[in-house]
């Protein structure tokens, strides 16, 4: 029988190539996303992508005037499972605003379990990220690891894997999947999904990528002074397609009957430096990327890959592609759409 699948924050950069991915995989899905920091727009490519239609419900999980919609929603849909994305994300907001965050992020999975629970589906593929380890481990960090997040955000992250565990525990007949994302870039090679920040971008390759286009004129590198090969910090960029098609594969786990929480990193196992980063994406772009170099920014870790052994053991994945091809998809992505969905 086809699954149904709730997609919560589906519009999302991660979210939309989750749906390609799922509704390739021949599932059905309902997004739920307030579009707080998404566009509609993605909805419709997602479904030119797909070439079939996805059902959308705009609500705010984290509204506790919504709840009762929301699960009655996901109930009527007859969902088999939930990937959940949907929160805020900004690490510097998170530590303005502490309540906000928690209230928000912690709120929206608290309404999801509900609603899971009583649609009758014992799924959760949830999207967590390798800031919960902190910087507490030896490269490459396995799911072993000390965890310890340094800021609200992180801690949001922690606290609800820590919750999904609980709710696998109470009932056996749960399945779990914490995934620990490290550092999503890239976009669909079609060019028609991508990443489109709100704001002044605050990762670096949406930085780049504006900078290569014009919008802006000067990346800032935080830092060269770290005890790494060339002093700027390094990270295990993931394309973003790969990143989706492992949530395919941990429902595909979970689908098998393994049930129980698992927490698995998704990585390449490679950490590439911030300037070997603007290299590979001048190389990509065929554009000049100036940048200075600027103190370090607060919160930053020098380096931090993964060790990514366990997601090929439990679900066969592994990241397929490389930095280049990174590069070349957030390029594509942001040429073809230099305003984003705006267009
Ligand atoms: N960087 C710059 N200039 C920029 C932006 C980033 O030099 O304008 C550097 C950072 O210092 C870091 C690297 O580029 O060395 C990557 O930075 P990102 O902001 O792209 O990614 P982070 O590793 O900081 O962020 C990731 C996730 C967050 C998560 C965070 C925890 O994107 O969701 O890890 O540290 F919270």
């Amino acid at each position: 029988m086809t699954q149904r699948i709730v997609v919560t924050g589906g519009a999302g950069y991660i979210g939309s190539h989750v749906c390609v991915e799922l509704l390739a995989s021949g599932r059905d899905v309902l997004i739920v996303d307030d579009f707080s920091n998404s566009h509609q727009q993605a909805v419709a490519r997602i479904e030119e992508l797909a070439q079939r239609g996805v059902e959308c419900l705009k609500a705010d999980l984290a509204d506790a005037a919504q709840k009762n919609a929301i699960v009655n929603r996901i109930k009527t849909f007859g969902a088999d499972g939930a990937v959940h994305l949907a929160g805020l994300k900004a690490v510097g907001e998170s530590v303005a605003q502490p309540a906000r965050y928690y209230q928000t992020n912690i709120g929206a999975a608290l309404t999801l379990i509900e609603a899971l629970g009583a649609a009758n589906a014992r799924s959760v593929v949830f999207s967590s990220s390798a800031t919960v380890y902190g910087d507490l481990n030896d490269n490459p960090v396995t799911e072993e690891g000390r965890t310890g997040a340094t800021n609200p955000y992180g801690r949001t992250k922690l606290f609800i894997e820590e919750i999904l565990k609980d709710v696998a525990r109470a009932n056996d007949q749960w399945g779990v999947a914490n995934l620990r994302y490290f550092n999503p870039v890239g976009a669909h090679a079609s060019g028609r999904i991508g990443e489109d920040p709100n704001d002044t971008p605050n990762n670096l390759f949406p930085y780049i990528a504006q900078v290569a286009v014009g919008r802006r004129k000067k990346l800032s590198v935080f830092g060269n002074d770290y005890d790494t090969r060339d002093g700027t910090g390094v990270r295990d960029y993931i394309h973003v397609v790969d990143l989706a098609r492992g949530h395919v594969a941990a429902l595909d786990y979970l689908s098998d009957g393994e049930r129980g929480a698992v927490d698995v990193n998704l990585g390449t196992g490679r950490g590439y430096s911030v300037l070997e980063a603007v290299a590979a994406f001048k190389r990509a772009s065929n554009r000049d990327i100036p940048y200075d170099v600027v103190p370090r920014r607060d919160g930053d870790i020098a380096e931090i890959y993964a060790n990514a052994s366990k997601a090929k053991k439990l679900f066969g994945w592994s990241a397929k592609k490389d930095l280049d091809a990174m590069c070349a998809d957030h390029w594509r992505w942001q040429r073809e759409n230099p305003n984003g969905y705006n267009e």
